[in-house]
């Protein structure tokens, strides 16, 4: 043994040259091992094994040293006989053999290109055959009666879906005190933290998304810390062994410290780090705190491993003198791999200026970052990822989900194809539970729709993500020997609303008895999405926030060709007055922003006008329709959510705090309309795709919210000629399980209100109380919890029965609300379903509906079909813009029970109507889609009609 071979991992980061180097060395120090451990037994030598030099003390911890030697060496990735493997180690004794016939198989080989037709094999928990396989081969081959046919008739079929951002199992569903383990509190560097040790194995939320399609999640600590501690990756599935420890996938080897004799390689490992707002947050810090915490950590960790190497020369040479124990820390053992190139780092981090920071930090200690998280800038900069150790980070983002805090301000939805075509992987990730993971297929979808080329959307939840967790050995694709984890869509997987009909992860089927929808044939094909060049451009231009304020077309005359359909609000309802023949395609002339024709071309025709004065737009099939309300976030009131001086704040609550007697004391009554901010980005993302109006109630968890208002999404300020169209709608209450006060308390508190004398005072909330009990505005109570609307629902009879007066009641939530459907209805009490795709995010909220495939019907057609009045909200602001494709998925998921109308109802005159929206009609706007109707991942908004400004906005 000769010391050129001892040049222990003196690189930060190996490159394919030096793994291979190191593989052939720790083939060799493992034979050395071998040697010493045979010659342990006399403690003075009689022979020179290789090591040692000629009559060298060789201390008794030599061998436990040199096994440490050799695992440093150990190169991150699956070992070089990995593809031999013919059972999974995830096997589960007993599964039969699954064959999958005639489906169109998308592979993830080719830059995710390749699509297959044909079947596949799935045995001993792996993919053993893709291509043609006869019946009779197979059974011939597997042990008899072991084998289950799927005929999957030609439907898509894609690799497990697998998400690199997930907290499940560390923030879980639902949410409770006792299980809130995703971030530690001790400080801004903790390295040895794992997020295996307090993975929930009763998340509610696996097998949600397992019905979604997820079936491999790297589960990260939070984002508190700079350094939050080492993620691990996980299938979702349960396991028989019921255990956190089961449900990984190919764990690294210290997490019980074995390791296969003579192993060369060791799994990857994932590391957590975090840049930004949250450490800030948590420990008083600014950014330069951050990154001197970083690199200190990573200055003490580097000092390790600098004397690890020189201790292994040495040790390697048999220069035991002087040489003491192994030098480690447990503490910065996980670190120190970082600066080895064998840890996957997941970076959350945001801006320009953190990215920046995060890829000088990682030249300074030479080690390489898998992905950046969140990263709503990186498309600004991708020269700077460009410019990280050993290779350019992928970025692991959402789709539309951004501006919730200052660092995510300038996000773009046109952020993946930038990214894309810049050269930076792109991976599309839930959050979970920020984003539910169940929808990570929509992320996929949106980013698809936004200008991400369709084989790289799919990749985006597939193989990329596998790549980026050194999994792409075994997950994320579907090929001979890898992981049997796929997934059978009822349509295509980049269509709207696409969902699994079999989830299979390890070769197991994952859903019992899935409700199977029947898709129209166009979502068996990749919708045609629109062009969005133009926007991303502008994106770039102006640094992620180019100008969203429409402009007003300047002819008064403006025609719209093309048109595929027209649908208008009729005597409070909403009508499709006109619908292209096959082939034969309308027109609608619309002048001083009144629609005054549409029809066939030649019934309404282009009206002869002078030269400037008429405005041809040409909608290539596309539609007009009623523009659409929002309700239930903070749009109007709040701007970036994490900042007080964006928004209008919170109201106090009268059964928690006095309320100061200079706002009225404790009948003080807080008016939306007098908070209202306009113009605000996500009210404007939301008029340019369709949301013209919308509703907003005083901000707080407060028992008492106070007085909605409704009002335009267009408009410039509150005294824009439709700036606020109804200032005062309904009386808003919240029914909350907070602890103190109780919820009997609040409704004691309702209950008084409601039963109060007719006012003999000047109070407004008295007032307003009175008007809620004569039924002249409605009163709508926040719940998602069934226990509470059937409370809601007895203590309206009860108010009637003593008033006499009909109240009118709608609940703003309604997550449970499906359980009640019949007692609604007899009732009269409507519902507003916020989360039209809901989660048992909360105790409260947790009976659930699913949905397809996990139960027939959601909570939507089960109230349809009880004839409840509903409505459909959101939740946060940013989710405004896609209530048109909310909407659409509710249809959807009805298999064909909900027409288009009465789908566009649900966020027009239904949600008005549910609350307390009485002025509509002479402001209705009509939006204007191109390439298809409002409801579609294939249309564009590209205008809207306004009667009441007498014009057309054209985007
Ligand atoms: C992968 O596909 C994308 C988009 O279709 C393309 O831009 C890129 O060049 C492809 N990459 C390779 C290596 O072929
Ligand atoms: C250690 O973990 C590996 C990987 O999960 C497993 O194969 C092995 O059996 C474990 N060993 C012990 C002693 O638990
Ligand atoms: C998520 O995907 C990104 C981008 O491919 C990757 O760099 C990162 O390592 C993955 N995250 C985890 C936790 O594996
Ligand atoms: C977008 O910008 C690129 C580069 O600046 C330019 O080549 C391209 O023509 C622009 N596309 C559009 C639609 O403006």
């Amino acid at each position: 043994m000769t010391k050129d071979v001892l040049p222990v991992s003196r690189a930060g980061a190996p490159g394919p040259e030096l793994h291979r180097r190191h593989g052939k060395l720790a083939r060799r120090l493992a034979g050395l091992l071998f040697v010493l451990a045979a010659a342990q037994a006399c403690f003075f030598l009689a022979t020179d094994p290789p090591g040692r030099r000629r009559g060298a003390h060789v201390p008794l911890h030599a061998q436990e040293a040199l096994e440490k030697c050799v695992a440093q060496t150990l190169v991150a990735g699956p070992a070089p006989d990995f593809r031999a493997r013919t059972v999974s180690d995830r096997f589960v004794q007993g599964t039969p053999a699954v064959l999958v016939r005639g489906a169109k198989i998308w592979t993830g080989a080719h830059n995710g290109t390749e699509v297959l037709e044909g079947d596949i094999l799935l045995e001993d928990g792996l993919i053993k055959t893709v291509g043609s396989v006869t019946l009779a081969d197979v059974e011939r081959r597997v042990r008899s009666g072991a084998l289950k046919v799927v005929d999957a008739n030609g439907a898509w079929v894609t690799p497990g879906l697998v998400d690199n951002h997930s907290h499940l199992g560390v923030y879980s569903a639902p949410a409770l005190n006792g299980a809130a383990d995703g971030n530690s509190h001790k400080g801004p560097i903790l390295p040895w933290l794992r997020s295996l040790d307090a993975l929930n194995t009763h998340d509610d939320a696996y097998a949600l998304s397992i019905a979604g399609g997820v079936t491999t999640a790297a589960v990260l600590p939070g984002s508190a810390n700079a350094i939050g501690g080492q993620a691990f990756t996980i299938k979702l599935r349960k396991t028989l062994e019921r255990s956190p420890t089961a449900m990984l996938v190919d764990p690294p080897f210290d997490i019980n410290r074995t390791r296969a004799a003579g192993a060369t390689h060791t799994p990857w490992r994932q590391m957590k780090h975090a840049c930004g707002e949250n450490p800030s947050r948590v420990y008083s810090n600014t950014r330069m705190d951050t990154f001197w915490a970083f690199r200190e950590a990573y200055n003490k960790a580097s000092e390790i491993k600098a004397q690890q190497d020189a201790y292994c020369t040495k040790a390697l040479a048999g220069e035991w003198d002087g040489l003491g124990p192994y030098p480690e820390d447990l503490q910065w053992e996980a670190l120190v791999d970082v600066i080895r190139g064998r840890v996957k780092v997941q970076a959350h981090c945001y801006e320009a200026v953190d990215l920046d920071d995060l890829i000088r930090l990682t030249n300074e200690f030479q080690f390489p970052i898998a992905a950046v998280h969140h990263a709503h800038e990186a498309y600004l900069v991708p020269d700077v990822l460009k410019r990280a150790y050993g290779h350019p980070p992928a970025a692991a983002i959402f789709a539309v989900n951004a501006r919730y805090k200052r660092e995510s301000y300038r996000g773009s939805e046109y952020a993946p194809r930038i990214l894309a075509d810049s050269g930076i992987d792109v991976v599309m990730k839930s959050d979970h539970p920020v984003l539910n993971s169940r929808y990570l297929m929509f992320e996929a979808q949106q980013a698809h729709y936004y200008g991400l080329p369709e084989n790289l959307a799919i990749a985006s939840v597939t193989s990329t993500p596998a790549t980026v967790l050194g999994l792409d050995h075994r997950v994320g694709y579907i090929k001979e020997g890898w992981d049997a984890d796929l997934i059978l869509w009822d349509s295509h997987p980049l269509s709207l609303g696409a969902t699994p009909t079999q989830v299979f992860i390890d070769g197991i089927p994952q859903l019992d008895s899935p409700v199977v929808l029947h898709k129209p044939e166009v979502f068996q094909h990749p919708p045609r999405v629109p062009n969005f060049d133009r926007e991303a451009n502008e994106t770039l231009r102006y640094e992620g926030l180019p100008p969203l304020a429409p402009t007003t077309a300047d002819t008064s005359v403006v025609v719209f060709v093309n048109v595929k359909s027209v649908t208008v609000r009729a005597a409070g309802d909403l009508q499709e007055v006109y619908t292209a023949e096959k082939g034969r395609l309308g027109s609608a002339v619309v002048v001083d922003g009144v629609l005054s024709c549409y029809g066939h071309a030649e019934e309404c025709a282009i009206p002869a006008q002078g030269e400037g004065t008429l405005r041809v737009v040409d909608l290539r099939g596309g539609s007009i329709e009623p523009g659409l309300t929002t309700f239930g976030s903070d749009l109007g009131l709040s701007e970036i959510r994490g900042e007080a001086s964006t928004r209008d704040g919170f109201v106090y609550d009268p059964l928690l705090d006095p309320v100061p007697s200079a706002a009225g004391g404790d009948d003080a009554l807080v008016r939306a309309v007098d908070g209202l901010r306009f113009a605000g980005r996500d009210t404007l993302l939301a008029y340019r795709y369709g949301v013209t109006k919308a509703v907003a109630v005083p901000l707080g968890g407060a028992f008492l919210k106070g007085l909605g208002a409704f009002f335009s999404t267009s408009a410039a300020h509150k005294l824009d000629t439709v700036g606020v169209i109804q200032p005062i709608t309904a009386l808003h209450v919240q029914i909350a399980h907070i602890g103190t006060p109780s919820v009997s308390t609040q409704i004691a508190a309702l209950r008084k209100k409601l039963l109060a004398l007719p006012a003999d005072t000047d109070e407004e909330i008295a007032r307003a109380f009175e008007q809620v009990a004569r039924g002249v505005i409605p009163v709508v109570v926040h719940t998602d919890n069934a226990d509470v609307i059937a409370t809601v629902i007895t203590l309206k009879k009860e108010v009637e029965e003593k008033t006499g007066a009909r109240l009118r009641v709608t609940i703003a939530g309604g997550a449970e609300s499906h359980l009640l459907a019949e007692q609604l209805k007899a009732a009269d009490v409507g519902v507003v379903i916020l989360s039209t795709r809901p989660f048992p995010g909360l105790w409260e909220s947790q009976r659930i509906l699913p949905g397809p495939p996990l139960s027939n019907g959601s909570t939507i057609s089960t109230l349809l079909n009880h004839n409840v009045n509903i409505g459909v909200g959101v939740t946060e602001a940013w989710m405004a813009r896609n209530t048109r494709l909310d909407v659409a998925w509710a249809a959807l998921e009805s298999g064909g029970g909900i027409s288009k109308a009465e789908a566009l109802a649900l966020a027009t005159t239904n949600l008005e109507r549910l609350l307390g929206v009485e002025r509509y009609a002479e402001a209705a706007e009509l939006v204007v889609t191109e390439g298809g109707d409002l409801l579609s991942l294939e249309s564009k908004v590209v205008g809207v009609i306004s009667p009441a400004r007498r014009s057309v906005d054209l985007f």
